[in-house]
């Protein structure tokens, strides 16, 4: 067979497409993928990409970790922020790591994480007042970082007085859309504020890790989370490793869900049938508080959480790198270069989606679910190195929406959410809301 290089958009000497990907990522692969089909060949911050947008070329890759490992643009800069974890590890060490993790995400422990979603998401209502103004965004990352917190390392850690959330912002600010530009470019030691700011935030995380470390060796315990697990001695873990998974959960086991949350009530809020059949099934379904047990017959909601995640995935591509030279059909892609599985834009593809920009839950009930590919929709990755918070962030996003819909609305105070793609797809500035009591 013959092989011929992908097509692509021309680019400029020396910036490739940079300046055309930079303007607005998700538009520039959607019109990509349109103009070009099942490999697109692009050139981004001196990276030769290649965009893959045929279901069954995504799942290939995203199924086969030997020949497609994670690519250097992924995890280098990660790796500074959170060393050597589940996120940023591959071969043996990874595999080691996940199957020490895993048994802290079974359904079983996660059926005992439900009271606390319910719980700290009633302390974030507390504070709400009848027709009060808050930041939908930062309200909903405050309830997931604690919601993470306690369901993983323990109960009683004062993420406030500890000064963990703070902490947790500053250490993503590297990664932020508007920052990444000067991260890829910049040596560590460059005297960038938001880099110092990092820096400092690493190491007051550092050592309040290893507070609640010492705290959990010296407590009498049965707790059997994540802590637990990184703790036991069959994990063979040193402190340092510890330390590692631990920052990587701050970093990955938060901030998607809470973006979850930002677009559901975005969406929810301008489409008045969905929320209306949501509040009627929440009627039906739950009792007092939400429980698990209503996770389990909620329907609705759960297509509401899909179908978000559908529009506004928070993890809007997924890279890799091929170890040796691979073809997609007759379409040859060199090693070591960057595959894009742009999640955005096979969410969005008239092909398996009618209406695709269209908010509707009901696509994820009776029939209609059925017949697309399975990867057509893959908001959680897919494969050996799929998302280990999938449950927990698919019960959690219910369970909170639950909590909050119950006695809550909230009413946009800003228009249009304008958003910005970084490692996740982001809102840009603040998301006001009106909070009411229904
Ligand atoms: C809506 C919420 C979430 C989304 C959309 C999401 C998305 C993803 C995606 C796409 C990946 C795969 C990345 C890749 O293949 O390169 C991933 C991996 C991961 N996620 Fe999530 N995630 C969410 C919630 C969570 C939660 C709640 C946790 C932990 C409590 C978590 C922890 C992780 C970890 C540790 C990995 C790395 C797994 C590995 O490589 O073995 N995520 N996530």
């Amino acid at each position: 067979m013959t092989t011929q290089s992908p097509p692509g958009p021309r680019g400029l000497p020396f910036v490739g497409n940079t300046h055309q990907w930079a303007r607005d990522p998700c538009d520039f692969r959607e019109r990509c993928a349109e103009e070009y089909g099942r490999v697109v060949n692009y050139e981004i911050i001196g990276w030769d990409a290649y965009m893959l947008t045929d279901p069954d070329d995504v799942k290939r890759v995203l199924e086969d970790t030997e020949t497609f490992p994670k690519h250097e643009s992924s995890i280098d800069k990660l790796r500074e922020i959170v060393g050597e974890g589940l996120l940023t590890s591959e071969g043996d060490r990874w595999e080691r790591q996940r199957e020490a993790i895993q048994p802290a995400f079974f359904m079983s422990h996660i059926e005992n994480y439900a009271d606390i979603m319910v719980s700290r998401t009633e302390d974030t209502v507390e504070r709400w007042r009848d027709g009060g103004t808050v930041d939908l965004r930062e309200e909903m990352t405050r309830t997931t970082l604690e919601i993470l917190v306690e369901s993983m390392f323990g109960e009683d850690i004062d993420l406030e007085a500890r000064g963990i959330y703070e902490a947790v912002e500053a250490m993503q600010g590297p990664l932020e859309p508007q920052n990444q530009p000067i991260t890829f470019l910049a040596p560590d030691w460059a005297p960038v504020p938001f880099l110092r700011r990092a820096n400092r935030a690493h190491d007051h995380l550092e050592s309040q890790i290893f507070d609640i470390l010492a705290e959990r060796r010296r407590a009498d315990t049965d707790r059997e989370d994540l802590l637990a697990m990184l703790l036991d001695a069959d994990a063979e873990m040193d402190d340092e490793q510890i330390r590692d998974e631990m920052l990587t959960f701050l970093f990955a086991g938060h901030e998607t869900t809470a973006l979850t949350l930002t677009y559901i009530w975005d969406l929810l809020s301008r489409n008045p049938d969905a929320e209306t059949r949501l509040h009627e099934e929440l009627a039906d379904v739950v009792d007092e508080r939400p429980t698990i047990e209503d996770v389990f017959e909620f329907e609705y909601a759960e297509a509401v959480v899909k179908e978000a995640m559908r529009l506004y995935p928070p993890a809007h591509e997924i890279r890799r790198s091929p170890a040796e030279a691979v073809t997609f059909g007759d379409y040859a892609v060199p090693e070591e270069s960057l595959l894009v599985m742009p999640t955005w834009v096979l969410h969005r593809d008239e092909r398996f989606w009618d209406d695709s920009e269209e908010f509707r839950p009901e696509r994820w009930l009776g029939d209609e679910r059925r017949g697309r590919p399975e990867y057509a929709y893959f908001p959680f990755g897919g494969g050996p190195r799929r998302c280990i918070g999938q449950q927990f962030a698919m019960t959690e996003a219910q369970l909170v929406l639950a909590t909050m819909a119950q006695e809550w609305t909230l009413t946009r105070d800003y228009d249009d959410l304008e958003l910005s793609a970084g490692v996740t797809l982001q809102p840009k500035g603040d998301v006001p809301v009106t909070t009411e009591r229904r």
